[in-house]
């Protein structure tokens, strides 16, 4: 019998974001109310210029067979939106609209990766990210702990690129790079990107950098796309969505900017293949997206930045969780050593879910992470801060016990 991909190890694990939500959805079936911390879905609407714009299109008659790497006036629109905000300097030909990041990231895995190819991922890393690498046949992972180190100052830039360097392998093909980091909210500064990009270019890999989270920045953070540093281009692809940025998620638009090399590739070949494109109608919308002024990105932003500061603010003195301030994304990475107190993780994320509050384990997010929760801010603000006085109360009784 030839072998299933399903077969592969990686490809059959089982989802933590799918067991919290059945638990959340059986409980709320038997009358009980969850506030719900465990999803990374804006839950704002997507804002009604774009929904009009797509309503437009449609009756324009964008309803037809797209060009397989992206309406024009959309790359267009986006090769000026990078220029501008990324600084990366990209030509038409090489961005690619894409059905939402996760094609994009498939794509890019499937353009970059051979069987013995090895992805250094940098963890804790978003939970589809094992599994888009093995979907490249014969393709393999392994994890670096860096978000942490990072954000707590254990390492500063010199020890960051020691065990980045220690840490490349001779399979080592390429890093897989997240910031704003889902799930921490790090922000890699400016010095840590070239960390990266004098490694990279330096053992001749490839940067995969994950973008999704770049207008979602707090306390004056700043994003650095990493294909905008000198030598960066020709070796990054930088894989961007309108997901999380303007409450699009069901729209599945994204795309992604490739090196000159991967021009045949990409477009013509990988995104032709597998979805033929993007619903033009939808790429309309997302040019009135970028187009248009970005005040409904920064409202939204300013939500997520109130309701981090309101979970920061309510955990706060709580001694069984603390909570290093994120920079970016819409999550909180939350250490639950002291509440864990030595107990399996998901006996936590069931006591938790017992008093309403769904959060999903730091295991979800590569190893040893067991001390750890993410928490997403992608509720109303109320429920963001009776989650949190719930879990401060419950936390303060159990130390009183
Ligand atoms: C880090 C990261 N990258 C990419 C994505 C992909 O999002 P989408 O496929 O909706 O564009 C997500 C979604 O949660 C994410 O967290």
């Amino acid at each position: 019998m030839p072998r299933l991909i399903a077969d592969r190890p990686v490809l059959s694990s089982t989802s933590e974001l799918g067991r919290v939500m059945a638990a959340a959805k059986a409980r709320e079936a038997a009358g009980e109310r969850v506030l719900h911390l465990e999803r990374g879905e804006p839950d704002f609407d997507t804002p009604p210029h774009i929904v009009e714009a797509l309503a437009q299109a449609a009756r324009d008659g964008y309803t037809h067979y797209p060009d397989s790497r992206g309406e024009i006036t959309l790359r267009e629109a986006l090769a000026a939106k990078l220029a501008r905000e990324n600084h990366i300097v990209a030509h038409v030909d090489d961005l690619v609209v894409t059905a939402g990041g996760t094609h994009g990231l498939y794509l890019t895995m499937q353009a970059l990766l051979s069987a013995g190819d090895e992805v250094l991922v940098f963890a804790p890393h978003w939970m589809a990210i094992p599994k888009l690498v093995g979907f490249a046949q014969g393709a393999t992972y392994r994890t670096l702990p860096v978000y942490l180190a990072l954000q707590s100052g254990e390492w500063d830039d010199a020890a960051f690129e020691q065990h980045l360097r220690a840490a490349i392998a001779p399979a080592t093909k390429g890093l897989y790079v997240n910031s704003p980091n889902n799930p921490t909210g790090v922000v890699l500064t400016r010095a840590q990107s070239q960390v990266i990009a004098r490694v990279a270019i330096e053992r001749d890999l490839w940067v995969i950098s994950d973008e999704a989270y770049e207008h979602l920045l707090f306390d004056g953070a700043t994003h650095t796309s990493i294909a905008s540093l000198p030598g960066m281009a020709e070796r990054t692809v930088s894989v961007f969505t309108f997901s999380k940025s303007y409450a699009m998620t069901g729209w599945r638009v994204g795309y992604v900017v490739c090196p000159p090399a991967l021009r045949s590739v990409f477009g013509p070949l990988l995104a032709f293949y597998t979805t033929h494109g993007v619903f033009p109608s939808a790429q309309i919308a997302a040019r009135a997206a970028v187009t248009s002024p970005q005040a409904c990105v920064e409202d939204m932003c300013r939500a997520y930045d109130e309701r981090r500061r309101l979970l920061l603010d309510g955990l706060a003195g709580c001694g069984a969780i603390t909570v290093p301030a994120p920079k970016g994304s819409f999550y909180v990475f939350a250490n639950v050593a002291g509440a864990r107190a030595g107990r399996d993780v998901w006996t936590l994320i069931d006591e938790w879910l017992s008093l309403g509050v769904a959060a999903l384990p730091g295991t979800a997010f590569g190893p040893g992470f067991d001390d750890w929760v993410r928490l997403a801010l992608c509720t109303r603000r109320e429920d963001v801060s009776e989650a949190a006085r719930r879990l401060a109360a419950h936390h303060a009784a159990a130390a009183r016990a």
